[in-house]
């Protein structure tokens, strides 16, 4: 790593897309043009600090599917969160990190048969449904399962919605909790997601008071609802950090009003992109160029991957400077939903990830009981 961080000749920040560009002096590119990820667990430490500063009374349950590197993983499970997992593999990975199966819910709405199996003989009991589908196939597979009713939210303040593919609307959740105790399941509480990099505080608001009516029903019909589970969708972004601070603020004082503390109900969430979205920042080659206009000092620029797809773009536009092959780019923000939807289309292989960490985090975390550095 180390000689690829002495290189920064000229540093810009191209709309939109924060982009260190770095002229290489030493570097022969020949042998080293493959992009790379710089993952930087004292970020993630500092997210967590502040999480718990912020959200005292909300236990983080990580969301794998954000950022399922190795050392993310580890990262989080030093910080003893509990963990969202979508599926039999993310749950395998978790275990097989030694966590244990009462800090993993299963947070998917849609679930394989043999999925809800495999988390029923490992001990995973916590897990959502929307359906009376998913009723039976868990009444079948896991009758001992403690269930979480997903309600739809409004998420049109967030980039990425969520609400139309999952949870069930209230009109339907009376229906769905009878279902539920015909079928002699426990329902122990409700969960919600406002979209992944919500931009507003009003739906965790509204969310919650949902959440606070189903939990009115559950109790009625005879189920002891104990847990909210208020999903994801903060960002910690430096432009977002005010925002996080006002999230904060909103949810607190809707909690202490609808579910105080001495209510007895447990309040997790299941942050992804909030830990892990800063703590990348990844390095890309530039391998090829081809020039459309060239009349000023910037330059309006589209950024493409590497590949044959012309999907595969990194941005439509931002003005640089001119760049030329073989310089490097470094874009921040980089660790939400990239490492885990990337592929190796075309035969172009995944970015390295070189994980970083201060002596100081290291020593507080004791994380070489966790890290195997030979590895
Ligand atoms: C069920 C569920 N939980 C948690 C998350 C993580 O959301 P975010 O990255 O916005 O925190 C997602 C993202 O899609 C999700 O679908």
């Amino acid at each position: 790593m180390a000689p690829f961080l002495v290189l920064a000749v000229i540093a810009v920040l191209a709309g939109g897309l924060h982009a260190l560009i770095f002229k290489p002096s030493r570097l022969q590119t020949e042998d080293n043009e493959e992009p790379f990820y710089v993952a930087s667990l004292d970020s993630i430490f500092e997210r967590h600090l502040r999480w718990r500063t912020n959200l005292p009374r909300v236990t983080p349950f990580y969301a794998v599917k954000c950022n399922n590197d190795a050392s993310v993983l580890r990262m989080m499970s030093a910080l003893d969160t509990g963990f969202d997992c979508a599926s039999k593999v993310e749950i395998q990975q978790m275990l097989s990190l030694g966590v244990t199966p009462d800090k993993i819910i299963y947070a998917h709405t849609t679930k394989p048969l043999s999925h809800i199996k495999y988390a029923g003989t490992h001990g995973v009991d916590m897990m959502t449904f929307d359906s009376e589908e998913e009723l039976l196939k868990i009444s079948l597979s896991h009758a001992k399962a403690k269930l979480v009713l997903r309600i739809a939210v409004d998420d049109s303040a967030s980039k990425v919605r969520l609400s139309s593919k999952f949870g069930a609307r209230l009109e339907s959740v009376g229906k769905l909790l009878g279902c539920a105790g015909e079928l002699g399941l426990e329902v122990i509480g409700v969960s919600f997601h406002v979209g992944s990099g919500c931009t507003e505080s009003l739906p965790f608001q509204q969310a919650i008071t949902d959440a606070r009516r189903v939990f009115d029903m559950g109790n009625l019909l005879g189920f002891q609802m104990r847990l909210l589970d208020i999903g994801g969708g903060f960002s910690a972004i430096e432009s977002f950090q005010q925002k996080f601070e006002e999230f904060s603020e909103v949810i607190n004082r809707t909690l202490d009003e609808l579910f105080p503390p001495d209510s007895g109900v447990q309040v997790i969430a299941e942050p992804g992109r909030y830990y892990v979205e800063s703590a990348f920042t990844l390095a890309v080659n530039v391998i090829a160029k081809r020039v459309v206009e060239s009349r000023e000092q910037r330059y309006r620029s589209v950024i493409w991957g590497p590949t044959c797809c012309s999907y595969d773009k990194v941005t439509n536009s931002c003005w640089i400077p001119e760049l030329h092959v073989g310089d490097w780019l470094l874009i921040d923000n980089m660790g939400a939903y990239s490492v885990s939807s990337s592929s190796d289309f075309n035969g172009f292989e995944r970015a390295h990830i070189y994980p970083v960490v201060t002596a100081e985090t290291w020593h507080t975390l004791n994380l070489s009981d966790i890290y195997d550095i030979r590895q």
